[in-house]
This record gives structure tokens, sequence and C-alpha cells, in this order.
């Protein structure tokens, strides 16, 4: 099935909607898929080619319905380039939400920070990223639209809209670079002091392939963090995915604020600020 037969099968499950904004839900961050109203919820399971997403954490489910006055399409679950080797593993999500209309995506993750004074539940807006994987969605693609800039490719607009979100609901927005680790293992203290050096202030395992597929489908992006733990070796601890998902649910509730702030600010479908 391709993206835009998915689409059909999707406005035959929610017949009448045309959500324009889309959210991916990182790791613990699946409640805000509870907040959507009027919801029509379709399993991963039912649509060909959407991952099997076997981490924990990730439900693997499409939700369209209404979110803070505005028509969504939640992707809750998500699939990461270190469960395969294969860095299009969201390409037929990404492609099925251009397909059935989408414009913008609001993407979220959990990250471990490099800077000591952002610490675990602070939240991060992602203003740019290095990807380190060593590996690219788009290869493979055919065609000369592979060549996609990536400069602004996190919204100048949406990262105004959501600067704005953040301060009216008065909750504490770092910004940063993030950098894309392949994981699964978390990094060494030696890969997150290079990081530091290299111009990061946050590292994860997701969302850097998402972007690049969403900018070549044509769609804006905006990218918030969940900062739940600081680097590697920063405080001689060991990191583990147990404490990535019980600080990612100590701070979901706020985080789930912060994103609802940010859909709520939105412009009117179709009028991207500048
Ligand atoms: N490294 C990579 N990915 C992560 C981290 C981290 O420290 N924390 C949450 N996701």
């Amino acid at each position: 099935m391709d993206a835009l037969q998915l689409a059909g099968l999707i406005r035959d499950w929610a017949p009448g909607r045309r959500p324009k904004t889309a959210i991916v839900l990182g790791s613990g961050l699946g409640s805000l898929a509870d907040e959507v109203t009027g919801a029509a919820r379709l399993s991963y399971l039912d649509l060909p080619g959407f991952p099997r997403s076997g981490v924990s954490g990730h439900a693997g489910e499409l939700v369209i319905g209404d979110l803070a006055g505005h028509e969504v399409a939640v992707l809750s679950g998500r699939a990461h380039y270190y469960e395969r080797g294969n860095p299009r593993e969201m390409a037929v999500p990404i492609a099925t939400l251009a397909a059935l209309g989408v414009e913008r995506l609001i993407l979220t993750n959990a990250a471990g920070s490099l800077r000591p004074e952002v610490g675990p539940g602070t939240a991060m807006l992602i203003t740019d990223h290095i990807a380190w994987s060593g590996t690219n969605p788009l290869i493979g693609v055919e065609g000369d639209s592979r060549f996609v800039s990536m400069v602004d490719a996190y919204d100048p607009g949406l990262i105004g809209v959501a600067r704005r979100a953040a301060k009216t609901i008065g909750v504490d927005l770092a910004e940063g670079v993030y950098m894309w680790f392949s994981g699964p293992s978390f990094e060494t203290p030696a890969e997150i002091r290079m990081a530091r050096a290299l111009g990061a202030d946050a590292v994860g395992m997701s969302t850097v392939p998402e972007v690049i597929l969403a900018r070549h489908a044509g769609l804006t992006v905006v990218a918030i963090s969940m900062i739940t733990n600081l680097g590697a070796g920063m405080t001689g601890a060991a990191l583990s995915h147990d404490e990535t998902k019980r600080e990612a649910a100590k701070g979901a509730e706020r985080f789930r604020a912060l994103v609802m702030a940010l859909v709520a600010a939105l412009p009117p479908e179709g009028k991207e600020p500048r």
C-alpha cells in the first residue's frame, strides 16, 4: 500500500477529518494521546508499512481528533534506527501524513542534556541538529528532491510559537542543538565530551531521521526534547532506559501542557508564522 492509499484508508476511518498538524510522541509521552477528543484510533497493525515498534513505552497507534482547538493526527509510538538498522523506519508514516494533507509536524522525544544547568524534567526546544549516526533516511531515494536543504529545518516561525507558548504557561524552555546517536547503547563519557565540543546541547536516538523525511515531504517541523538525564559521565551515574521512562513520566504533565499550549498557539491552518 502506498502513502496515498494509506491516506485513503485513514480518511475512511476518520471521515470528515482533515488534520493539518501532526504530533509524534516520544518515550513516556504517550499520555498526550488521551487528551485528543472525538478521536478515531487506528493501530499501526492495521496500517501496512507503519512500524511494529518493540520499545517499551511506545504503543503504536494513530489518533486523529481535536486537541487544543486544532484537528491533529497523533503518532503515538515511533520506531528507531537502532531497532533494525533502518533509517527509513518512519518513512511510510511521514509520507502518509503528507498525503493526508498534514502541513506541520511537532516531534517530541526524550533526550540527555549536555548542559549541567539544564537538568532532568526540563523541556528543550530543538533549534538545529547534528546527524552523528552516519546514515540518512533519504539514501536510496531517487530524484533531485533528495537534496533537501536543512537550513531552518526547525521552522523559525514555529520556534517563535513554541517560545511564546512556553512563556504563556510559565514553563521554562531551554533551547539547543540535538545530536543524533544511533543507540541503543547509551553514549560513553568520551562521546558526551565530544558532543559538547562539537556544539551539541542534547543527545538522543530519534527524531533526526523524521525531521529529514518531513522536510523532504515539505512539512514544517518543530521539535521539543524532554530532558530525562544528564549525559553519560556528567554525574557518575550509569544510564538506563528505566530512568528515561521514569523521568519522562515525572515530567510528562508539564511536557503535555507545553505541547498543548504550542498546539493552541498555532496559527489557523495554512497561515504559517514568519
Ligand atoms: N542518550 C541518548 N538518548 C537518550 C538519553 C541519553 O542520555 N536520554 C534519553 N534518551
